[in-house]
């Protein structure tokens, strides 16, 4: 072999690396190319042990020119390791991220139950799909047209003091604040849908409460809704009458008192039957047999109108009570803060 045969078959294994190094793109197939080219029993070694077939006075230029291409090679490899491992690395993340369950179904034999909470949500969703109605949803975070102002709530009602609400801190022309209750679904329910409408919208609601055992600052409601022509009140108590039984069975009863709400005219309270004493009277009810629930009422012109809705065409009624309050009910929960603090003692006693 000579200086030029060396030079020829170098050039090849230049260009043949560097197809081959175009196309790696990970650590294993690096490596092969490494222990291929540049490795113990690779293509350069094979040359090294060539050279006693040249010429002893161009050994010295032959040994440099197979150098030459072995630093090259090496230092080609060395130079894409970083990047490369770094690619693979976040692919791993990537992958490993989402799924936490191959850890937790690893370490945990127990097996996951629904939050009271929403099992007692999934359970009035039944009832009122049952009834015909259909389930809504909307944003926590509302603008205080949707909160307040659509709902008749004037500028001046003490609802919408900083005491109660949630304000976030956004730029914007419109002020946000977490939703105090449901009851702005409504409007946006009115203005996505043409009558007749029959929804029930469940969701998270926000208040600046302090936490007690009747309390929480963030809890749940579930609004109903029914706009149609030749709604009345009549329908609005036959549904609450109707629901009750469902939920809460046969024997049990409810009955409306009158109330003040600025969404709807006329207002009222809704009771059932104490689900302790079964209307007996005991300390839970201060002894009246009956336990209020929440509020409901006709739907006020004004928001019929804010919703588009022309209140010389329809009428309806709207309800909405808590659902976590339904829950300590049904459960005899005696402090409602333990349904957040996700105790697993008490979430797998019940
Ligand atoms: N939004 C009222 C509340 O949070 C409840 C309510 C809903 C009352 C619908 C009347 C009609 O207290």
């Amino acid at each position: 072999m000579d200086l030029s045969q060396l030079s020829t078959v170098l050039t090849e294994i230049n260009s043949e690396f560097d197809q081959r190094i175009a196309e790696a793109s990970t650590l294993s197939v690096i490596d092969q190319l490494k222990s291929d080219f540049v490795g113990k029993k690779g293509r350069v070694a094979l040359l090294y042990r060539q050279l006693g077939q040249i010429e002893a006075s161009l050994r010295p230029s032959a040994g440099e020119l197979i150098n030459a291409v072995r630093d090259r090679i090496e230092a080609t490899i060395e130079d894409l390791y970083p990047a490369v491992r770094r690619a693979e690395r976040s692919k791993t993340i990537a992958s490993d991220v989402n799924d936490p369950t191959s850890v937790i179904l690893r370490s945990y034999q127990g097996s996951g139950r629904i939050h009271p909470v929403t099992r007692t949500r999934m359970e009035l969703e039944d009832i009122f799909v049952g009834m015909g109605f259909s389930v809504e949803e909307g944003p926590e975070a509302e603008s205080e047209w949707y909160n307040f102002e659509a709902l008749n709530i004037p500028k001046f009602h003490p609802a919408r003091d900083g005491q109660d609400s949630f304000y976030l801190d956004l730029d914007g022309d419109d002020q946000v604040v977490l939703r105090t209750h449901t009851s702005p679904v409504q409007i946006r329910v009115m203005q996505s849908q043409t009558p007749p409408i029959y929804a029930v919208m469940p969701g998270r609601v926000y208040r600046r409460d302090t936490a007690d055992a009747r309390h929480t600052i963030g809890f749940h409601q579930i609004e109903g809704l029914v706009v149609d022509k030749g709604i009345t009140f009549g329908h609005l108590a036959s549904t609450i009458e109707t629901f009750t039984k469902a939920y809460f069975g046969p024997d049990m009863n409810a009955r409306l008192r009158p109330a003040y709400f600025p969404f709807t005219e006329p207002s009222a309270e809704f009771e059932v039957t104490c689900t302790i004493c079964r209307g007996k009277g005991c300390r839970t009810c201060s002894g009246t047999g009956w336990i209020e629930l929440g509020g409901c009422g006709m739907v006020h012109p004004n928001v019929l109108r804010a919703a588009g809705l022309d209140p010389e065409v329809f009428s309806g009624f709207a309800f909405g009570f808590g659902i976590d309050r339904l829950t300590q009910m049904r459960d005899e929960i005696a402090d409602m803060r333990i349904l957040t603090e996700n105790d697993l003692r008490y979430m797998r006693s019940i």
